[in-house]
């Protein structure tokens, strides 16, 4: 088990580039099984999610041509395998994403139900449904999902809540369904639009993608797909908020602003001062923070996915924060941890009341889930001494090479085995 040790209390400085978006290549990945041929995707981050999907494809019958730098290139002509597997379903939620596009593609899916996860139930009922609508028979026994569909049939999904990998499967299944499929109460996230402008760069004929309506019109085939993943916005507001949380200078490059404009607002109501330019934002060193209250939601609103890093930033806020976490049901692991380092954090169901402290300090720690892990390595960054965090393999899911970076921004970090 790899532990990362932190020496906090170093601003940060320098620049750092941000890299392909997690959430935006793997449902690309999944989307390749709706073509046979070669699929070239560039920008692809070496995270072990991107791993564990990658050998999903595989077992499903994909072979990887080649992978260099950030260029995959991937062959989905033998796919000819509708189980995936338990174990790597078990490891990663986001091995639903194949449902959809092995429902198209072999008119046949069983792929292990994904259990829970930390950070709630995450159940994946409003895909099902959606898939019944195109009319597929979808069968729960022995914790898989089996999935047949002599041939979809376009139809009008709604959404009961927002979903983003749910819009993507259905969006991925309708794209080679008979007829038209609208879905509605959409998720507006950018990997969604993202993955709506793949599908038809190969032939599919998708629109009101970032709305909360879209309509695909099915296509007999799709040519192999060919793209370049957007940038990492979690990934992005993560060092911003390490710039802001060490009061350092530091340029994030590579990165999308629109896609942020939520952290950007809340970071700017807080006192943190940014400059943003086209592709790049530059936090630049302030005074102590005011604390400013949050509340999560679907795109464009404040993103879940940076809520513990923004919790940990607001530990050290002059005033009361108040969090509210309103896309999962327990998203609030990393409090605990907090509170360990000296945070003054109580948690009232879907609430966090943050009470600003003048310092954090350094304390063995364990990392629960993705993003609490990054809000744990950014308190660390800013606290008095020396902090121990395990099961950093939360990490390496979906940051690559995180304390390269942060090392080069002037951090005190390092791996030990
Ligand atoms: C995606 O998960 C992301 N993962 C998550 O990022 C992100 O936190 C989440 O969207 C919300 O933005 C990927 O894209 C691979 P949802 P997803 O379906 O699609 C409930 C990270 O850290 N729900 O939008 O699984 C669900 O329980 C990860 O990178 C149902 O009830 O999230 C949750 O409470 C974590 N039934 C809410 O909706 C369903 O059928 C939003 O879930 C589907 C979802």
């Amino acid at each position: 088990m790899d532990k990362i040790i932190i020496e906090g209390g170093r601003p940060l400085q320098g620049e750092v580039t941000v890299g392909g978006a997690k959430n935006a290549v793997l449902p690309v990945l999944a989307a390749t099984l709706l073509t046979s041929g070669l699929n070239e995707i560039r920008g692809v981050p070496r995270v072990r999610d991107v791993n564990t999907m990658i050998a999903l494809l595989t077992a499903l019958g994909a072979r990887v041509e080649s992978f260099e730098e950030d260029r995959l290139v991937i062959d989905t002509t033998g796919v000819r395998q509708h189980e995936a597997p338990y174990d790597l379903v078990s490891t990663m939620r986001a091995s639903c994403l194949v449902l959809g596009p092995l429902l198209a593609r072999l008119r046949r899916a069983r792929v292990s139900l994904p259990g829970g996860c930390a950070i709630g139930a995450r159940p994946i009922d409003l895909h099902l449904k959606g898939f019944r609508a195109l009319g597929a028979q979808i069968v729960l026994d022995e914790g898989y999902v089996n999935g047949k569909a002599y041939r979809l049939q376009g139809a009008h999904v709604y959404f009961d809540s927002i979903t983003v990998t749910g819009t993507a499967n259905l969006m991925m299944a309708a794209a080679l369904a008979d007829g038209e499929t609208v879905l509605e109460n959409t998720a507006r996230e950018p990997e969604v639009v993202f993955l709506a402008d793949v599908l038809n760069q190969a032939g599919a004929k998708i629109s009101g993608q970032g709305t909360d309506v879209i309509t695909i019109q099915g296509v007999p085939v799709l040519k192999p797909l060919d793209g370049r993943i957007i940038p990492d916005r979690i990934e992005a507001g993560t060092y911003i908020i390490a710039g802001a949380i060490t009061g350092g200078e530091v340029e994030v490059k590579n990165c999308v602003p629109e896609h942020l404009e939520a952290l950007i607002h809340k970071l700017q109501e807080a006192g943190v001062v940014l400059q943003v330019s086209a592709n790049a934002i530059q936090v630049k060193p302030a005074g102590r923070l005011n604390a400013v209250n949050i509340r999560t939601h679907p795109h464009p609103g404040f993103p879940t996915d940076l809520q513990a890093q923004f919790m940990a930033l607001m530990t050290l806020a002059g005033g009361q924060s108040v969090i509210l976490e309103n896309v999962f049901e327990n998203r609030f692991m990393h409090a605990a941890e907090l509170c360990r380092m000296g945070a003054a954090i109580t948690l009232e169901g879907h609430t966090a009341i943050v009470r600003g402290v003048s310092e954090l300090g350094g304390a063995p720690l364990m990392a629960t889930d993705l993003r609490a892990s990054a809000s744990l390595v950014l308190a660390a960054l800013a606290a008095r001494g020396e902090s121990v965090i395990s099961r950093v393999y939360h990490i390496d899911r979906g940051y690559e090479k995180m304390e390269q970076k942060l090392s080069r921004l002037g951090a005190s970090i390092r791996r030990v085995r």
